[in-house]
């Protein structure tokens, strides 16, 4: 099986999520596709596959990382009724307490418009991942494989 990890990142840490979830998913035999939407805006990418993840950070006081805005204003009014969906937001609280992790917010809001079926809550990372992998990324990954292991049929 293979997902689409649909992610923008400024820094790094969300790319460095990516990396780490891959090791993860790759003892499931799951690829997980790496799809920066800064480089790329796949035209077919939303209907091509039957499960998603996106995964964004959070900038200027509760903004969406600007290429992941620019994709999902692409990829407004997809229907997305037979997807599931799945959702990594990235912020650190010291840059804005009010508005920390809002991209994960921003992104579940999208979901929910285009009719997208949120099948687990949303993973969010709050400072910089590096000290998380092995537990809270590690755990929501395995709970994700979980839950693909009883919902999906491969
Ligand atoms: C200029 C700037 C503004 C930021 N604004 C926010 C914010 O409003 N809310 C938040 O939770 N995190 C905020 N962050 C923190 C980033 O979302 C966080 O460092 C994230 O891990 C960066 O991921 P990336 O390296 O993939 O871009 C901000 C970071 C910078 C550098």
């Amino acid at each position: 099986m293979s997902i689409p990890y649909l992610y923008s990142s400024g820094w790094g840490n969300t790319r460095l999520v990516w990396e780490y979830i891959a090791t993860v998913f790759t003892k499931h035999w799951i690829s997980l596709d790496f799809i920066d939407v800064a480089v790329s805006l796949p035209e077919n990418i939303l209907s091509d596959y039957n499960q998603l993840i996106f995964a964004a950070p959070t900038y200027d006081h509760g903004v969406l990382h600007e290429p992941f805005y620019r994709f999902l204003q692409a990829h407004k009014n997809r229907d997305l009724s037979n997807h599931g969906c799945a959702v990594i937001g990235l912020g650190d609280a010291k840059y804005d307490a009010q508005y920390n992790v809002e991209s994960a917010s921003l992104i579940e809001t999208y979901i929910q418009e285009q009719k997208g079926t949120l099948i687990t809550p949303s993973l969010r990372i709050n400072k910089h991942p590096l000290g998380q992998l092995e537990t809270l990324v590690n755990q929501r990954a395995s709970t994700y494989i979980d839950t693909l292991d009883q919902t999906t049929s491969w």
